[in-house]
């Protein structure tokens, strides 16, 4: 081909890429977000991007009740861990908030170095842990029971445990064929851990049509977290839970940060600092807040979230209008719980 017209070619291709470019640049709403964490966002199943859909309520078998409960027992059961004192529990406080309220977690061998999130509602995000390392919550699973900061232990000691107790053998045998074996108690636990979700917050209700089971004031905040840029990163179901963000995307956070999030599973020098942005569904209830619970109340939270995504400094109005906001993600605590209860 004469080397003209393919030079032509060529270029006109050159001004095609850059047009797309171009666009895609000056028509991403997200122009605050760092390129490495828009190709992020990319990636992602976009059918959960930029939406804020209700919890749909729980519907289990009777089977899947049976199971969630060998799961809930499993959950509860101290024995799990090495030293017979640490459950999955008392670290996620089902019975109030299915997360703690210390600053990082203490396990078998003490102090951890992170805050625990909420398993409430967990079946909705994609992406577990601070540094989303898991993506199933299976693989998660592996996380607390061979860290030795707090289960300490492995598969096999739980299986050995598991089947020395007659009264979960019974149940393994009923469920699952009498294997009792590292597949099958996570499938319990997980069982567990996905009916923990929590619907009807009065968010919610708004959402579908009830307009009047939001405030006033929830209502403006809901406006100005979608105006100022808070739904870029908290989005979806969980209102979160499903991207990795710089934790201080256009601001410092002023601190020398210990942990490098994301960085320390990709090694990638862009993922320094970044996390996973977490659901904000039931906040109100989960102080302290960010990874490491430096954060003490809800509104110092919002505040340094402007400051630090954004770029903006708020006005008190603004300030209790987002808080009022994140208040009405409330809901009443896992309907389930009250089935699972022997
Ligand atoms: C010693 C406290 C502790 C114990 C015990 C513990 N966890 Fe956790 N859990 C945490 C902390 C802290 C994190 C966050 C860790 C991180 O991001 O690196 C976490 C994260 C999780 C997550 C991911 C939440 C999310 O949104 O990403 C789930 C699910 C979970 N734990 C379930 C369990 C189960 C099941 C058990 C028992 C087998 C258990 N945990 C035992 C403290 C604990
Ligand atoms: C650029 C993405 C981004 C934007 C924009 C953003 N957030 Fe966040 N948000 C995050 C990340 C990432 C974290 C976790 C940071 C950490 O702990 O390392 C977080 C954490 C939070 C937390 C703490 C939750 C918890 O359980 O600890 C709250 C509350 C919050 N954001 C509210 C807001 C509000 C309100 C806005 C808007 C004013 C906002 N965020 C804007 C990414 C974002």
């Amino acid at each position: 081909m004469n080397i003209v017209i393919v030079r032509w070619i060529l270029s006109l291709g050159a001004i095609a890429t850059l047009a797309v470019y171009l666009l895609l640049t000056f028509t991403s709403p997200n122009t605050h977000i760092s390129s490495a964490v828009q190709d992020q966002s990319r990636s992602l199943n976009q059918s959960t991007i930029a939406l804020v859909t209700p919890i749909p309520p729980v519907q289990l078998t009777p089977d899947e009740i049976s199971i969630a409960k060998l799961g809930m027992q499993l959950f509860l059961d101290p024995n799990l861990s090495s030293n017979g004192r640490v459950s999955c529990e008392s670290c996620h406080h089902i019975f109030s908030n299915g997360a703690e309220d210390i600053k990082v977690s203490k396990g078998v061998k003490g102090n951890g170095v992170r805050n625990s999130p909420t398993v409430f509602n967990i079946a909705h995000n994609s992406r577990f842990f601070w540094d989303g390392r898991a993506s199933s919550l299976e693989s998660q699973m592996d996380g607390p029971v061979h860290n030795p900061l707090e289960m300490n232990t492995n598969w096999q000691k739980i299986s050995d445990y598991v089947a020395s107790v007659s009264d979960y053998k019974v149940k393994f045998t009923k469920y699952f064929d009498g294997k009792i074996n590292e597949a099958n108690i996570k499938a319990s636990l997980k069982s567990f851990m996905v009916a923990l979700d929590t619907p009807d917050a009065p968010f919610d209700l708004y959402l579908d049509g009830n307009k009047s089971a939001l405030p006033a004031a929830a209502q403006n905040g809901w406006k100005k977290f979608q105006d100022l840029g808070c739904i870029i990163c908290h989005q979806g179901t969980n209102v979160g839970g499903n991207l990795f963000q710089k934790f201080g995307n256009v601001n410092s956070t002023g601190e020398q940060e210990k942990d490098l999030g994301r960085y320390n599973v990709t090694g990638v020098e862009s993922d320094k600092g970044v996390f996973r942005v977490p659901s904000l569904r039931n906040v109100a209830n989960t102080a302290p807040y960010f990874h490491d619970g430096r954060a003490q109340t809800l509104e110092s939270a919002i505040v340094t979230m402007a400051r630090v995504q954004l770029g903006r400094d708020l006005d008190a109005t603004t300030i209790l209008e987002l808080t009022a906001f994140l208040n009405a993600l409330t809901a009443p605590p896992p309907p389930i719980l009250e089935e699972l209860l022997p």
